[in-house]
C-alpha cells in the first residue's frame, strides 16, 4: 500500500459492470487516480460515460466489479457495508442535483438528521446544524421547509447537511444542474469559500465548463475511462 501524507484517496484499475451477458454495460473500464487533501477536482465527460458511477464507487455507495480503492490508507473495496456506512458518516458528505431534502422537515431538521442518525445528542446536533446553516448564509431561514425556499437556498441547505459533520471530502454530482447562472455563481462561491477556509476536498461532477474553471484539476472521462487530465492553477486552495 502506497499511502502518501497528503493523499486522501487512491484507486487503481476500478471496473464496474451493470448486468451480465448480452445486456452487460461496462460503466467503468479501469479507472486509476488519486485525490489529494484540499484539492478541488471536476469530473467532466459526455452523458453516460460513467461520471456518476465513478462517484458512487469511490464513495463506497456502490460496489466494484474489480479494482482497489484506498481511503486514507484504508481498503474501502474490502469493507463491509456497515464499515462503509461509518466511513461515509464520519468522513464524507454528498450533494446531488435535486438537493434530496426531506420536504416535511425544516432546514435545521434536515441538516441535523445525519448527526442524529450517527448517535450525536439532540442538543449537540442542533448546535452544529445551526452553525452549518450560518456557514452557508441561511441562519435566518433555519425554520423554513424546503418548499418555501428557492432552488439556490435549498442547495445551500443540502451543502450545510453535507458539511455538518466536518467531512474530509464532499462528493457533488451536478450540484448546480438545476440552478440558473446567478444562483450557480452563489453556490460556487460558497464551495470555493469552504475549500479555502475549511480545506474541504471537493469532487464535482459537472457538464459546465464555468464550474470546472474554479477547480484546481479537471478529469475528463469517456466510455468508462479517464482520457485526459488538466491542472488549473487558478482554482482550489
Ligand atoms: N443502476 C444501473 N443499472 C444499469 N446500468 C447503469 C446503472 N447506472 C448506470 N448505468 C449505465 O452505466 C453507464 C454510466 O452511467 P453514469 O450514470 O455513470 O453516466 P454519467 O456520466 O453520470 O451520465 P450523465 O452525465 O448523463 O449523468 C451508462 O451506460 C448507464 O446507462
Ligand atoms: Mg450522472
Amino acid at each position: 500500500m502506497n499511502h502518501k501524507e497528503d493523499e486522501l484517496l487512491h484507486c487503481s484499475d476500478v471496473k464496474k459492470n451493470f448486468g451480465r451477458g448480452e445486456g452487460r454495460t461496462e460503466a467503468l473500464r479501469g479507472v486509476s487516480l488519486s485525490l489529494l487533501q484540499g484539492e478541488m477536482t471536476a469530473i467532466m465527460g459526455p452523458s453516460g460515460c460513467g461520471k456518476s458511477t465513478l462517484l458512487h464507487c469511490l464513495s463506497g455507495m456502490d460496489t466494484l466489479t474489480s479494482g482497489e480503492i484506498w481511503f486514507k490508507g484504508q481498503a474501502l473495496h474490502q469493507m463491509k457495508e456497515k464499515q462503509k456506512d461509518i466511513l461515509r458518516g464520519t468522513s464524507m458528505g454528498f450533494v446531488f442535483q435535486n438537493y434530496n431534502l426531506i420536504p416535511v422537515l425544516t432546514a435545521v431538521e434536515n441538516v441535523e438528521l445525519p448527526l442524529l442518525s450517527q448517535g450525536e445528542s439532540p442538543s449537540e446536533s442542533r448546535k452544529k446544524a445551526m452553525e452549518a446553516l450560518g456557514k452557508v448564509g441561511l441562519y435566518e431561514r433555519r425554520f423554513h421547509k424546503p418548499a418555501h425556499m428557492s432552488g439556490g437556498q435549498q442547495q445551500r441547505v443540502a451543502i450545510a447537511r453535507a458539511l455538518v459533520h466536518n467531512p474530509q471530502i464532499i462528493w457533488a454530482d451536478e450540484p448546480t444542474g438545476a440552478l440558473d447562472r446567478e444562483t450557480t455563481d452563489k453556490v460556487l462561491q460558497l464551495i470555493q469559500h469552504l475549500n479555502h477556509e475549511e480545506g474541504t476536498t471537493f469532487v464535482i461532477v459537472t457538464h459546465d465548463p464555468h464550474i470546472a474553471s474554479i477547480t484546481s484539476r479537471i478529469i475528463y472521462m469517456d466510455s468508462g475511462k479517464v482520457i485526459h487530465e488538466k491542472r488549473n492553477d487558478g482554482g482550489g486552495i
